[in-house]
Parts: C-alpha cells; sequence; structure tokens
C-alpha cells in the first residue's frame, strides 16, 4: 500500500525512543516526598495485629509504632497520618479528645523520637463512638452542631499534644471554620488544616472500617458524606472548605474520582491531596497475591495517575513500598 507522506506529518513515536529521552520529557515524576503514610495505634504493649483485609498494613502498640516510624523516617517520606483504635468507646468519643487517648500519645511518642517527622491527626468520632458514627447521634440522625463541639475539643487536643497538622474527616457542615477558631482561641494559628473536602460515600472504606474498628453500627454515612454520582456538589464542598480557612483540600476516594481530582485542582489554588483508599489498596495486593497484576508497575501507575490528576501530595499505604521501589530497592 502507498502511503503519502508530507512534510507535516507527525511521528509522536520520535520521543519515546529511549528510556532517557522517555525520562527527559516525562510531565509528571512521582517521589517519596509526595507521599503521606497512614498508621493505626492500638493501646497495649507488643502488639502487631495484621489487618486481614489490607495485607501489610497493622494495628500497632506504641513499641512496633516506633519501628515503623523509624523506617518511614529512614526511607525518606516525610509524614504520617494517625487513626487511633482505643479500648473504650462511648456514645460522644470521650477517648477521640482524651488528653491521654492513643492518638494524643503516639503523636507526643513520634514527635519526641523524629521532630522533623510532620504528624498529621486525623480528626473524626467514628473510631471512639460505639454506634460508629463520625458525630452525635440523635433519634438515629447524626445532629451536625453538636457534633462540631465534640470536633473542636479533639482537635485542639491533638494540637495540644503536638501535632503539626490537623485532618478533619468527618463532614459535619463548617467543620473547618469551627475547629480553626478553635485552634485559634488556644494559641494554634500556626497549625494548618488539611480537610477533608470532598469526602464521598464509599465501599472503598471497607478494609479501613476493619482495620479502625470503626463501621457505623447502624445506617450509613450518606447523610453526611457525598453521593459519588455527583461532581458540582465537590466544588461547593472544596469552595466552603477554602472560605472557612481550609490550607490543604483531600480529595476521597482518589482512583474512581480523579475527575473530580483535576477539578478541583483547576478551580482553587490549594494543594491538592489525594487519598488513595484501603478498598484501593486492598484491590491491588488481592490481585498481586495472585499472581495476577505486577504489582509494583501497577502501584507506580496508579499513584502517577492521582499526581497526573492533579494531587501534588497522595495518602497512601503503599507509600514504604513505593519509596523503595523508586530508589530502585
Ligand atoms: C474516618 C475515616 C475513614 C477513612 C479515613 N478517615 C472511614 C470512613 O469515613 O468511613 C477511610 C480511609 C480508607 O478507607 O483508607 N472518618
Ligand atoms: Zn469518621
Amino acid at each position: 500500500m502507498f502511503i503519502l507522506i508530507n512534510l507535516n506529518f507527525r511521528r509522536n513515536r520520535r520521543l519515546r525512543n529511549t528510556a532517557t529521552l522517555r525520562s527527559m520529557v516525562r510531565e509528571t515524576v512521582l517521589q517519596k516526598e509526595d507521599f503521606i503514610y497512614p498508621i493505626f495505634v492500638v493501646e497495649g504493649e507488643d502488639i502487631k495485629n495484621p489487618v486481614a483485609s489490607m495485607p501489610g498494613v497493622y494495628q500497632l502498640s506504641l513499641d512496633h509504632f516506633a519501628k515503623e516510624i523509624e523506617e518511614v523516617v529512614e526511607l525518606g517520606i516525610p509524614s504520617i497520618i494517625l487513626f487511633g483504635v482505643p479500648n473504650e468507646k462511648d456514645a460522644v468519643g470521650t477517648q477521640a479528645y482524651a488528653e491521654d487517648g492513643i492518638v494524643q500519645r503516639a503523636i507526643r511518642f513520634a514527635k519526641e523520637r523524629h521532630p522533623e517527622l510532620v504528624v498529621i491527626a486525623d480528626t473524626c468520632l467514628c473510631q471512639y463512638t460505639d454506634h460508629g458514627h463520625c458525630g452525635v447521634v440523635e433519634g438515629g440522625y447524626v445532629v451536625n452542631d453538636k457534633s462540631l463541639d465534640l470536633l473542636v475539643q479533639t482537635a485542639v487536643s491533638q494540637a495540644k499534644a503536638g501535632a503539626d497538622i490537623i485532618a478533619p474527616s468527618n463532614m459535619m457542615d463548617g467543620f473547618v471554620a469551627a475547629i480553626r477558631q478553635g485552634l485559634d482561641e488556644q494559641g494554634f494559628e500556626n497549625i494548618p488544616i488539611m480537610s477533608y473536602a470532598v469526602k464521598y460515600a464509599s465501599s472503598y472504606y471497607g478494609p479501613f472500617r476493619d482495620a479502625a474498628h470503626s463501621s457505623p453500627q447502624s445506617g450509613d454515612r450518606k447523610t453526611y458524606q457525598m453521593d459519588s454520582a455527583n461532581r458540582m456538589e465537590a466544588l461547593r464542598e472544596a469552595e466552603a472548605d477554602v472560605e472557612e480557612g481550609a490550607d490543604f483540600l483531600i480529595v476521597k476516594p482518589a482512583l474512581s474520582y480523579l475527575d473530580i481530582m483535576r477539578d478541583v485542582k483547576n478551580n482553587f489554588t490549594l494543594p491538592v491531596v489525594a487519598y488513595n483508599v484501603s478498598g484501593e489498596y486492598s484491590m491491588i495486593k488481592a490481585a498481586a497475591q495472585n499472581g495476577w497484576i505486577n504489582e509494583q508497575e501497577i502501584v507506580i501507575e496508579t499513584l502517577t495517575s492521582m499526581k497526573r490528576a492533579g494531587a501534588d501530595l497522595i495518602m497512601t499505604y503503599h507509600a514504604k513500598d513505593a519509596a523503595r521501589w523508586l530508589e530502585g530497592k
């Protein structure tokens, strides 16, 4: 067959010819500095409970947590986000804002040993309430403003323990404004808020709820977390948090919401954080354990896609592995 080649014929393959050339024109570069590693801390000693649905992830008592953060720092991962799994739960989540609560103790512990490690505290009530909801429940409904009071107390107690960043994940209306005011009144005006601004009600959180023992005992989270079908609503959520004084905007989950990530990146100027959630991690792990996919390549491709979609930072359970792989280890 005769093919007519004129002077305008474009050859996009020219820039793909060698590995060096490809790396020179690569638009998105993933690096270990992008990662925030989530860690689950429990009370007690010598506890390292594997989370069945999340291979490689554990609930750790503080002695094992010490080794974990040592490893994180050695790998050059700049930051962790902490989730507490308390022994005691009640209707108002008292352990979430207890001075000697498990997260407050873990924060102090981490900052004493590694002052340079950026310690982020997840601010929510669901692991601490006996009903498993992210706020105060009255007549089967999660009431907004009463929940805010407890969330402010939680954030302040985490700041007092030494948290570098407060990350509220509860999805109550006005939570950024309330927490900002609460922090400022206590002299913590320099602590940033990393808001779970765009958080969908998602089945991808299933394995996390095993890890954190935070499943709602009745109903679901659909009256406060977002409907996965909505796009404009994500912009309204992000806009509210920007106006209320958020310093970072989290989009969660990540993989099924990359369109939303790009929208948030294009419409606001704050740093965007992708939360590569538990279910996304478990699916890759399960397929990898079956030998069905190349785990290393899939993880790097997946995390790169989040950055390409607009994420400046990525919260991911793959962080330690990915940091090693990026260093060629
Ligand atoms: C608690 C919280 C959840 C996650 C982070 N913080 C679960 C939920 O809202 O039910 C999910 C993280 C993950 O799935 O990895 N509010
Ligand atoms: Zn919650």
